[in-house]
Parts: C-alpha cells; structure tokens; sequence
C-alpha cells in the first residue's frame, strides 16, 4: 500500500490541529438523526487532545449559496460534543479575526469547531487566498475526511499543500480496509453491484469487470440487463434506453473472465408501495402490469453460494428496494449472510455508498462486516478506481 503520513508522525503536542472532518450529517429539526460520521471521527480528535494538541474542528455542511442559519455547523458542534463527551467551543467563521482570536485563545486538549467552511465561496474554489486564511489558523492539517475527499476543496485538499498534512485514524482505517478489497484482494474476488440505475454507474462497472472474479447485479439496475436479455420486466424501473450499453457491459465481463450474476426470480407487485401484494416469479415471467421489487428465493440462495466460494466482497447498492417492506427481504438475507461468513473468519467484506449504509444498518450487519464506509460519492469515485484529491495529497511521494 502506498504511503501515507500518520498521526504517529507527529508529535502534536501544544500544536494547532486543523481536522478536516466530515460533519455533514442528517440533522432533522435541529437536531443530528444519524451519528456515525461523528462516531467514526471520535477517536481522532480525542487522540489528538489528549496528546495535547489543540483540535480545531473545520467541515462543510450541504450546499449552501450563502451563509444561512439553517446549514450552521452550531447544533452538529453540539453534538459532537456529546459524542465525545467533552466541551467543544464554537466560533462563527472559519477565516479572519474572530476565528484567529478563537484559536489564539485555545489551551492545550482545547476543542475548537470552526463555522461552515462553504459559506466562503473560495472553499470549493480551491482559492489560494481562502486556503492560505485557513492555513493562517494551523501548524499542521489532518484530513480525517475520507467521505469528502473527492472534492478538490481549500479545506479538503487547498490545506495539503500549504501546511504539513496527515492523515486521520478513521482515513486511516478506510485505506487500509480499501486495499484488503481492491488492491491487494484474497481471491476470489465478488462484487455486488445495486441500485436504481445503471446510468449512474457505468464507470464503477467498467472498472470492477476487469477487477473482479464475479460480479453480482441487484437492484432496479438489474432490470436494464434483464430487458437487454429480452425479458419483459413489466413496469419496473429500467432505462430501456441502456440496453444496448448493459449488452456491452456483459460482453466485456465475457472477454474479461468476470462472472455475472443476474437476479433468477423476482418478487413483484402491482405498485410501489410497502405491504403491496406480491408475488416471487422466475424472471421469465414477469407480468407487463407488474413491476420486479426485490430478487426472489432463488436468487437469494445462489448469491449466498457465491459468497461462500469468495474470500472478499465488495458491496455497493442495495438489491431491491429496501425502503419498502417486506422487499427489503433480499438484501437483508443477502447481508445476514455475508456478515455470518466475515464473523467466521471466511470473507473480507467491505461495503459502502449512503443508501448501501442505510440498507445494511436495518439489516443490522454493520458492525459483523469487517468495514462499511459512511462515505457515499466519494466511495462510489473510489470504487471506479479514481484518485481522490484529499487522499492523493496526504500520499508520501
Ligand atoms: C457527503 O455527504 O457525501 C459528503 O459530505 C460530500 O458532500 P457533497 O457531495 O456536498 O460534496
Ligand atoms: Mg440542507
């Protein structure tokens, strides 16, 4: 693996620590609804306080056009403090005066989080000036960001060249679990590959075939390939448009020696709705007034016994759709069962993407997989083998 420089290449005591953190979490009428970006970060920022460092907490949240109330960092630094139940002070801006007097006045173990780094138009810019303002408040960057380092940001990246930078534990913990699957893979090699369309993931397809001993196709996207077999998939999701787009794709995995897996059976419906009557049918079969939900049975079964002949599996997408009950079925017993094999010692299994994360948290296999990323676009870039700006700039030439 190639290098990176680590928090155990410093000695950050009595240092300012500008922590790239990724403290763009779900919050719901003021208040954070999913903590685990914040869990995940924790042990970095309490490392480094307790070393004596002082953490100065920088983060962007949504996309605001212009500073507004409503995308604060405020309420989140609240919360991160209840995470890791210490005192974290707040500053309203993340450049100039009152953000330097901040910092100037911070102790040792002090935790500081600075205001939206994406009220400033230069942050995602890239602006000099604007990275050189934040520079301006640090002795050394960490990017314990992973989630966001696909943006080539003042914050994200801009930092990387103006001071000396590192990476976080939880970086750390995510390159390290990203080259046990892609680079450096125990083989076989499975990937599983969801979601609604296929359209957005053409590029992580042509990069995972050549990669990948098998490749697994769930989810709405299954259909396009079913359709571009001639099967009739009624009123499911598919971009029929793309058929002749999923021939290739299944042309080059032919060439490539990659296995693909396709759903057998379908559990279908009359409507998209949790509850609607349904019913499991070999995907020949599928009724023109009916639309594909989930993968059937069957499928199931031969997913489990692909995953029982791999040593790694990378997982992307849920295979139906699993906001619904009960079509959340599949990838829940597809999940249950990937985790049984990891806990035994059998598969290395890393997963990621929001909704793969969301799919895999109700199934409750998150913590028996040995990684699952909070990251969604930027493992999505990562997984269509591109280099992401704020990983690049912490590598050791
Ligand atoms: C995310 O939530 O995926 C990251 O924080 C990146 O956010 P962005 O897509 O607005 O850059
Ligand atoms: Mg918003």
């Amino acid at each position: 693996m190639s290098r990176f420089r680590t928090l155990d290449e410093v000695d950050v005591r009595g240092k300012r620590v500008l922590l790239r953190v990724d403290l763009n979490v779900p919050v719901g009428e003021g208040e954070v609804s999913d903590g685990t970006r914040i869990e995940r970060m924790a042990p970095t920022i309490l490392e480094i306080a307790d070393k004596g460092g002082k953490v100065i907490l920088l983060s962007h949240f949504d996309r605001p056009k212009a500073p507004n109330p409503k995308d604060s960092l405020k309420p989140v630094a609240a919360q991160v403090a209840c995470i890791i139940k210490r005192p974290v002070a707040f500053v309203e801006d993340c450049v100039g005066e009152n953000a330097e007097a901040a910092v100037r006045a911070m102790k040792p173990g002090d935790i500081l989080c600075l205001e939206n780094t994406r009220f400033h138009a230069g942050e995602e810019k890239n602006d000099p000036a604007f990275a050189a303002a934040l520079a301006r408040l640090g002795d050394i960057w960490v990017n314990d960001a992973f989630s966001v380092s696909h943006r080539a940001h003042a914050s994200t990246e801009g930092l990387g060249h103006l001071l000396p930078a590192y990476a976080g534990r939880a970086m750390q913990a995510e390159l390290a679990a990203f080259h046990r699957v892609l680079d450096a893979p125990q083989r076989p090699l499975a990937a599983i590959v969801g979601g609604a369309k296929v359209s957005t993931k053409l590029e992580l397809l042509g990069n995972l075939i050549p990669r990948v001993d098998v490749l697994i196709i769930g989810g709405g996207m299954a259909n396009t390939f079913l359709a571009a077999q001639g099967k009739n998939v009624g009123k499911s999701l598919c971009e029929h448009e793309l058929a002749g787009t999923a021939r290739d794709i299944l042309a080059k995995a032919r060439a490539e020696d990659c296995e693909i897996v396709l759903p057998v059976d379908a559990v279908t419906a009359g409507k998209f709705e949790a509850n609607a009557p349904s019913r499991v049918v070999p995907v020949n079969d599928v009724g023109s007034d009916e639309m594909i939900l989930d993968i059937g049975p069957r499928t199931v079964a031969y997913v489990v016994s692909v995953l029982a002949r791999v040593k790694t599996l990378v997982w992307n997408g849920p295979f139906g759709a699993f906001e619904l009950e009960p079509f959340d079925i599949g990838t829940i017993e597809v999940a249950e069962a990937a985790a049984e094999l990891t806990a035994a010692g059998k598969i290395v299994a890393v997963a990621g993407g929001g909704d793969t994360v969301a799919a895999l948290n109700a199934a409750g296999v998150t913590e028996r997989l040995t990684y699952v990323s909070a990251a969604g676009g930027a493992f999505l870039e990562w997984m269509e083998g591109k280099a992401l700006p704020g990983v690049e700039v912490l590598r050791i030439k």
